[in-house]
C-alpha cells in the first residue's frame, strides 16, 4: 500500500502521520488497509456540484463496507455559470491541482466526484496522470423543470424565453419566475451539454459502475450506485486495476462511437483528447471523424431533439443506446469491474422508442464530428454536421469578421452592418490563448436585420467553442488560432470563405502569396504578467490536441515522494 509509506513505520515519522490523523479513527485504520480518497468538487459555487457532500456520504459507507478507510479531499472545483472568463481556462488547473494532491498524500485509491462540465473531464486527466485506481461518480442530472405546463431545458431555453420577452409574449415577472422552475432540483444541466455528455463518456471509457451515468442526481438510485463504487474502489486498490489499464485506445475509441449515438457535446472532442494525452494513448482529432461516420443518432434529447436526461433514464439509458451500437463496439476493452461494457449490454433495453430510437430508426443516419483542413485551418477544424443546415454544408460566402466577443457585440446590430444570408461570420481572438481560455462563443447570434427576413443559420468560423446546448453550421475549434498565428488571423472582411464538408475542407479563396503578404491582425489581448493565465498562455496547446498544459502531457505516476520532515 502506498499509504503504508506514511502510517507503517514505528518512528518518528509515522507517529506523525497517525497521530494527526486519528481524530476518531480507531488504530486498525492504520495496519495497512487501503486509503481511498473520494475527491469531491462539492462547492456553492457549482451549484450543479452542491449535492456532492451526501454523495460523498454514501461512497465513504460503501468503503468501510468493503474494509476501507474513506476520506473526503476537497478538489478545485468549476461552476460553469459563475467563473469568468470562462471555466474552461482552469480545466488544467483543477486537473494540476488534483493530481499533485493525489500523488503529495496517503492516497491508495479514488473515487472522483464530479458533474458541472468541467468537473468531470479534470478528475479524469488528475487520474491518468497519477495512475492510480480510480472510479467515477457522476453526480447526475437534474428533474425536468416545467413552466406553465411545458418542460424546460436547462440553458438551450434561457435563449427560447428570453426571445419571447423582447417579442412581448412572456412579461419580465413571468421570465423571472421561470428561473425556479427551470432549476427545478439539485444535479447539473438535463439537456445532452457537456455535463450529460462527460459522464458518459466516463462511463464508455470504463470508469463508472457500468449503467450509472445519467441517474438523475436526486434519485435514490445515485446513491446505491455512489455506495456500490465505494465499495469498488476498495477492490480496485487490490486488484491493482489502474486508469492506464482501463483506458486504453480502444476505449476512447468505443467513447467516440458513444459520442456520436448520443448526439454529445462537441466539447468531449478536447476533454477526450487531453486525458488521452494523459495516459499516453494514441487519439488524433481524425479518429472522431473515421470512428464517427456512420454511426446514428439515437437519442432525442434537446438542445437538437425534444427530451431531457430523466426521459433519457426513465428510457433505457446509456447502456440501451450502446446496446443498439454493439456491432460498432470494441468487446475487449475493461470498465472498473473488470468486465467489458459490452458484458452490461445483455440487460439494456429501451423502454421508450421516441427518447431512444431503435437502430433501425435512428433520428439521422450519420451523426458523427466532421474535421476540416484546409488554408483556414491547417491543424484542423470540427463541425457537427447534425446541428448544421444541410444546405449550407457546401457554402461560398464573403467573410464578416468579428476580432473579439466585443466587436460583435458592438457591430452586430448595427443594421449598416454589410452582410447577407451568404456571408459568412468569422470571429477570431476566441482561441485558447487568445480569449484566454477558449470560451463557447463559436455560435455567434445572427445579425437581427436577417433574423427579421427569417434568416436561421449561417456559416460561421471560430476559434472558439460552442456550448453543447448549442446549434448551427458552425465550424469551430479552429486550430491554431489567431493568436497563436494562425491564418485566420489573415482574413480580412470581403474574402471569399468557402466550407465543404462532404470534402472536409475549410478554405479562404486567396491566392497563397497574397495571404502570405498579409500582416496577421493584431488581437489586442494584453498577456498578464502574473499568476495562472500566464503559465497559461504560455503553455497552453491548441485545440486539436486537446487544450491541455504542453508540460502536463504524459503521466508523472504515483511513486511516493521523500518524507516532508
Ligand atoms: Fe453546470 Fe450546465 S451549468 S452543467
Ligand atoms: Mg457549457
Amino acid at each position: 500500500m502506498r499509504s503504508a509509506h506514511w502510517y507503517g513505520g514505528a518512528d518518528r515519522n509515522g507517529y506523525i502521520h497517525r497521530a494527526w490523523m486519528r481524530r476518531g479513527l480507531p488504530g486498525h485504520a492504520f495496519d495497512g488497509r487501503p486509503h481511498i480518497a473520494i475527491a469531491n468538487t462539492a462547492s456553492a459555487f457549482t451549484p450543479c456540484n452542491a449535492h456532492l457532500g451526501e454523495v460523498a456520504a454514501s461512497v465513504a459507507n460503501g468503503v468501510y463496507e468493503a474494509g476501507g478507510i474513506p476520506l473526503e479531499l476537497p478538489v478545485l472545483s468549476l461552476g460553469e455559470t459563475n467563473v469568468r472568463p470562462t471555466a474552461m481556462l482552469w480545466r488544467n488547473l483543477a486537473a494540476m491541482a488534483a493530481e499533485e494532491m493525489f500523488r503529495a498524500n496517503p492516497i491508495d485509491g479514488l473515487v472522483l466526484l464530479g458533474g458541472c462540465d468541467k468537473t468531470i473531464p479534470s478528475l479524469l486527466m488528475a487520474a491518468a496522470s497519477v495512475d492510480l485506481p480510480a472510479v467515477v461518480v457522476p453526480g447526475g442530472p437534474m428533474l425536468t423543470g416545467t413552466f406553465r405546463g411545458v418542460p424546460l431545458g436547462c440553458g438551450t431555453d434561457v435563449w427560447r424565453l428570453s426571445e419571447e420577452v423582447r417579442a412581448g409574449t412572456l412579461s419580465q415577472a413571468q421570465f423571472s419566475a421561470s428561473e425556479s422552475s427551470m432549476i427545478r432540483s439539485r444535479g447539473h444541466c438535463n439537456t445532452m451539454g457537456t455535463a450529460s455528455t462527460m459522464a458518459f463518456m466516463a462511463e464508455a471509457l470504463g470508469m463508472t459502475v457500468p449503467g450509472m451515468a445519467g441517474t438523475p442526481a436526486p434519485d435514490s438510485r445515485l446513491l446505491e450506485g455512489a455506495h456500490a463504487s465505494g465499495r469498488l474502489a476498495v477492490e480496485l486498490v487490490a486488484r491493482d486495476r489502474t486508469p492506464s489499464r482501463i483506458m486504453t485506445r480502444a476505449s476512447f475509441l468505443n467513447a467516440v462511437v458513444a459520442l456520436a449515438a448520443i448526439g454529445g457535446s462537441t466539447n468531449a472532442v478536447v476533454h477526450l483528447l487531453a486525458v488521452a494525452g494523459r495516459l499516453g494513448v494514441r487519439l488524433s482529432l481524425d479518429d472522431f471523424d473515421r470512428t464517427g461516420s456512420g454511426v446514428p443518432l439515437l437519442v432525442d434529447l434537446q438542445p437538437a431533439g425534444r427530451h431531457l436526461m430523466e426521459d433519457l433514464h426513465r428510457a433505457g439509458g446509456f447502456l440501451a443506446v450502446l446496446r443498439e451500437v454493439r456491432d460498432l463496439l470494441d468487446p475487449a476493452p475493461i470498465t472498473v469491474t473488470g468486465a467489458p461494457l459490452t458484458e452490461y449490454l445483455d440487460e439494456a433495453a429501451i423502454w421508450d422508442e421516441e427518447v431512444i430510437r431503435p437502430r433501425n430508426r435512428p433520428l439521422l443516419d450519420d451523426a458523427g464530428i466532421a474535421v476540416l483542413r484546409g488554408n483556414l485551418a491547417p491543424d484542423g477544424a470540427v463541425i457537427k454536421p447534425a446541428a448544421a443546415s444541410p444546405s449550407l454544408l457546401r457554402h461560398r460566402g464573403r467573410a464578416v469578421v468579428f476580432d473579439s466577443v466585443e466587436d460583435v457585440r458592438a457591430r452586430l446590430n448595427d443594421p449598416a452592418l454589410d452582410v447577407d444570408e451568404s456571408s459568412v461570420l468569422v470571429l477570431r481572438g476566441c482561441g485558447p490563448r487568445g480569449y484566454p481560455g477558449m470560451p463557447e462563443v463559436a455560435n455567434l447570434p445572427l445579425p437581427p436585420k436577417l433574423l427579421a427576413k427569417g434568416v436561421r443559420d449561417m456559416v460561421r468560423v471560430c476559434d472558439g467553442r460552442m456550448s453543447g446546448t448549442a446549434y448551427g453550421t458552425v465550424v469551430l475549434h479552429v486550430a491554431p488560432e489567431a493568436a497563436a498565428g494562425g491564418p485566420l488571423a489573415l482574413v480580412r472582411e470581403g474574402d471569399p470563405i468557402v466550407l465543404d464538408v462532404e470534402a472536409r475542407r475549410i478554405d479562404v479563396d486567396v491566392p497563397d502569396a497574397e495571404l502570405l503578404a498579409r500582416k496577421p491582425v493584431q488581437q489586442g489581448f494584453a498577456s498578464p504578467v502574473r499568476g495562472w493565465q500566464r503559465l497559461y498562455i504560455d503553455h497552453v496547446t491548441q485545440a486539436d490536441t486537446g487544450c491541455d498544459l504542453d508540460f502536463l502531457i504524459g503521466s508523472s505516476g504515483h511513486a511516493v515522494d521523500r518524507e516532508s520532515h
